[in-house]
């Protein structure tokens, strides 16, 4: 197959392009370089030994999304484009309902004239919002609470809603929990743009010397050790699932419900912050010094998955460890100091 891949210079987006690429697929790639750098497109056509087309457009630019969309010939799209970080969001709803909301409608519109039919969605956890029922499983429900996780909600809903007015589109929406680690080559990983918001980067920077201590955002949860529990998952897995839920949309696996569908990634087991912490202490064998300051608002206690449904419907089971995504998100981070730094 011909596959679009939006947002693919950024770190989902790349790692699924290597997958995409390996499984024996032509990649089309767009991606602004709001929030990436073009030398991830060389590192992904190394990684992958195979070249991509690459575009560089803002999706908000509806002409040049129907001028791509009309000669790209594709088979499907992965959409990966937009801004992803909860405080961000809350900071500034306009931006993200214009990256995540008017770029979306402007893709699935150019898809449906196009007659580009199979989609996947880069979906998220945040559509829960605050969980009230753990494990979270695809029933819970959709409540999200940061305009982040309210974006991802809307965007699903019109496929939802597209899907169900066009007998031949399909759309497979994947919520992701926690991603983090690196592809093991080394060559392409995650490239916070300025100052990390995620935990794992943020820890990363400190142990290569970037930065001075973590900051912990409250230690007075309602847990075992008073920090926040997440469902981390390794990124090369969530790539992978993206491989497959290709095929799945391909197949009109979720036919049954008017061809649209949506799955947890997740590997089902929650982690800390401090047992983060500890992992890639263990994995960078720097001591890391940490301090608590407040909470951060709208983080929520503890979130994370329920995965069987991707496991019986897409055969997709989560396979890295946490200690493997800390040592694999190092890797990277210290063979790529130089474009770390070019992004910050
Ligand atoms: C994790 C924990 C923080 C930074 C992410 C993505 C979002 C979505 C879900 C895909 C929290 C704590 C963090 C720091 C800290 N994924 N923390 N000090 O908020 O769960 O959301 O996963 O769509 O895109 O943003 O992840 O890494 O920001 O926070 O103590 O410097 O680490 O309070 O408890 P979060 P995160």
């Amino acid at each position: 197959m011909r596959v679009l891949l939006t947002g693919v210079t950024g770190y989902i987006g790349s790692h699924a392009a290597v997958e995409v690429l390996a499984a024996g697929h032509d990649v089309v790639g767009i991606d602004d370089l709001s929030a990436s750098i073009i030398d991830t497109r060389h590192a992904i056509e190394r990684t992958a030994g195979r070249k991509i087309e690459f575009h560089e457009l803002d999706l908000r630019d509806a002409k040049g999304v129907e001028c791509i969309l009309a000669h790209a010939d594709v088979d499907a799209i992965l959409h990966f484009a937009g801004r992803k970080f909860v405080g961000e969001s809350v900071a500034d709803p306009i931006r993200y309902y214009s990256r995540n909301v008017t770029a979306s409608v402007n893709l699935l519109a150019a898809a449906e004239r196009h007659g580009i039919n199979n989609i996947v969605f880069s979906s998220s956890c945040t559509v829960y919002g605050d969980a009230a029922e753990l494990p979270v499983t695809e029933h819970s429900p959709i409540s999200p609470v940061s305009p982040y996780g309210k974006t991802k909600a809307v965007v699903e809903g019109l496929l939802e809603d597209l899907c169900h007015a066009q007998e031949a589109t399909r759309a497979l929406a994947l919520r992701y929990f926690n991603p983090i680690g690196a592809h093991p080559s080394g060559l392409i990983g995650e490239i916070p743009w300025g100052t990390p918001n995620n935990l794992v980067p943020y820890v990363m920077q400190v142990a290569s010397g970037q930065r001075a201590v973590l900051s912990v955002f409250g230690d007075d949860y309602d847990t075992p050790d008073g920090t926040c529990i997440r469902d981390y998952v390794h990124v090369v897995d969530i790539a992978k699932a993206h491989v497959l839920a290709l095929d799945a949309v391909g197949r009109n696996q979720f036919g049954n419900r008017d061809g649209f569908g949506a799955l947890n990634l997740g590997t089902g087991q929650g982690h800390s912050v401090l047992e983060v912490l500890d992992a890639c202490r263990a994995a960078t064998r720097r001591p890391i010094p940490h301090h608590v300051v407040a909470r951060r608002p709208g983080d929520a206690a503890v979130i994370y998955a329920d995965p069987s449904r991707a496991a019986n419907e897409l055969g997709w089971r989560a396979q890295h460890d946490l200690v493997t995504m800390c040592a694999d998100h190092w890797n990277f981070t210290r063979n790529n100091a130089e474009r770390q730094a070019s992004a910050s």
